[in-house]
């Protein structure tokens, strides 16, 4: 079984360009199923999330060629409706599919995503606003029937600012006569790339970014190219690691505004923080301090998935951090895995305390999920000795060369 073999303590120098955004690549791949054409996608990164999503595209019909950093779809040939179990296991989020399929074909079956590793992960928002838009989804043991006799547009209010109802209702919305307003959208800079795609390929959708999305829908859409935006939690990954361990990273290509929050936090903590546009420096002395409470939420909150990474880049901290985790129930998953490694962190429901330790030690450990085996690795760096990984899986489903990336930095780390 493949592990990744750390022996921390190395300061990280350097500069990291970091690859395209998982969660924006997602619904933009699932987005290029509407316009029947061809979608030239730049800045995919090499993720098994992305691979397991064209695996999901050529089931349905579509041709997909891979050439480096790029993805292009041509979904002209789409001639099925249907995800098939194995493929929706393997990706919960896959859900996504559900408003592009229903758009285009009039009718989709898939299987009720279930939960993940961060707890039960319902989907009853994504299945209120398509039923707004028109469909008739039935749920029978598992499996969800929708159709459709076509979508119209109407007013969508989602109880919660969910990401992936948000980007579903978008999409179904698009294959709707008509407008329809999606209120209390999510605001994460994923929903802005997904609607600056749909643009490029002719729709018209303006608002994303705010808490109101509105889409006019049943637009032909034809062919496009796009480069999706920087991976806004790989660069919270790469600053949390060089915190922890000491030095000065640049992180290139993500907007300084969408780490505000966590630039801000390792400022408090005692690092050197310098921003462009695009780049944002952080020199450390390894020795960091503890911050006020962090409390995560929808954007522009703290960001549930730089929680992992972040905690544990403040394991070694002087003093005292509480974490308040209110995205999922079951995102502490890592802290087990950190007090192992010499960490004090007790978790009392969706609070975390962590208190700092002199120093953390090596360990083996294993990944849970995909931002808690980034928080290893993180911790791992900070760590004095040798730390083994397991459960590689899952952080490949959201890091491109991570250990090589971060071995360029100088850390002492290699997967075998
Ligand atoms: C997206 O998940 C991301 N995944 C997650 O990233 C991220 O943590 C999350 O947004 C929050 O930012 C992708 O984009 C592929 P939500 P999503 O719907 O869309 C509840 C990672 O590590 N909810 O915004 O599934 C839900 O239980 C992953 O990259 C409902 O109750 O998140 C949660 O408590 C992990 N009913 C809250 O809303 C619904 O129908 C926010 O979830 C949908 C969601």
């Amino acid at each position: 079984m493949s592990e990744i073999i750390i022996s921390g303590g190395k300061r990280l120098e350097g500069a990291v360009h970091v690859h395209g955004a998982k969660n924006s690549v997602l619904p933009i791949l699932a987005a290029t199923i509407l316009s029947g054409s061809v979608s030239v996608i730049h800045n995919c990164p090499r993720l098994s999330d992305v691979d397991a999503t064209v695996a999901i595209l050529e089931h349905l019909g579509c041709r997909v060629s891979r050439e480096g950093q790029t993805v292009t779809v041509d979904s002209s040939t789409l001639d099925r409706c249907d995800i098939p179990d194995h493929l929706m296991r393997e990706m919960r989020s896959s859900v996504i599919f559900l408003g592009a399929v229903l758009a285009r074909t009039g009718e989709a079956r898939l299987c009720a995503p279930g939960g993940c590793e961060l707890g039960p992960r319902p989907i009853d928002l994504h299945l209120a606003a398509l039923r707004r838009l028109g469909a008739d989804i039935r749920e029978k043991g598992g499996d969800l029937r929708c159709r459709t006799k076509g979508l119209r547009g109407t007013e969508i209010s989602l109880t919660i600012p969910s990401v992936g109802a948000t980007e579903n209702a978008m999409l179904a919305a698009c294959g709707a006569k008509g407008e329809t307003v999606i209120y209390n959208a999510a605001r994460e800079p994923e929903i802005v790339d997904l609607q600056q795609f749909l643009n490029a390929c002719g729709a018209r959708v303006r608002g994303a970014g705010s808490s109101a999305v509105v889409v006019e829908g049943g637009i032909p859409l034809h062919m496009a190219e796009y480069t999706v935006m920087a991976d806004r939690i790989c660069a919270a990954t790469y600053l949390s690691a060089a915190a922890i361990a000491g030095g000065e990273i640049e992180v290139e290509g993500v907007p300084r505004s969408q780490l505000v929050l966590i630039t801000d936090l390792f400022s408090a903590a005692g690092c050197r923080i310098r921003a462009e546009e695009r780049r944002i420096w952080l020199e450390s002395d390894g020795r960091l301090r503890s911050v006020p409470p962090v409390r995560t939420a929808p954007y522009p909150g703290f960001p549930t998935d730089a929680q992992p990474p972040v905690m544990a880049a403040l394991t070694k901290a002087r003093g005292t951090t509480v974490f308040v985790e209110t995205m999922f129930e079951n995102r502490y998953r890592h802290t087990q895995e950190l007090v192992r490694m010499g960490a004090d962190i007790r978790v009392e429901g969706r609070v975390a305390v962590v208190c700092g330790a002199e120093k953390l030690h090596g360990a083996n450990l294993e990944a849970a999920d995909l931002r808690g085996g980034a928080a290893l690795v993180v911790a791992a760096l900070g760590a004095e000795g040798e730390s083994r990984i397991s459960g590689l899986h899952h952080i490949d489903r959201g890091y491109a060369d991570l250990t090589e990336r971060l071995a360029a930095l100088g850390g002492a780390i290699y997967r075998n």
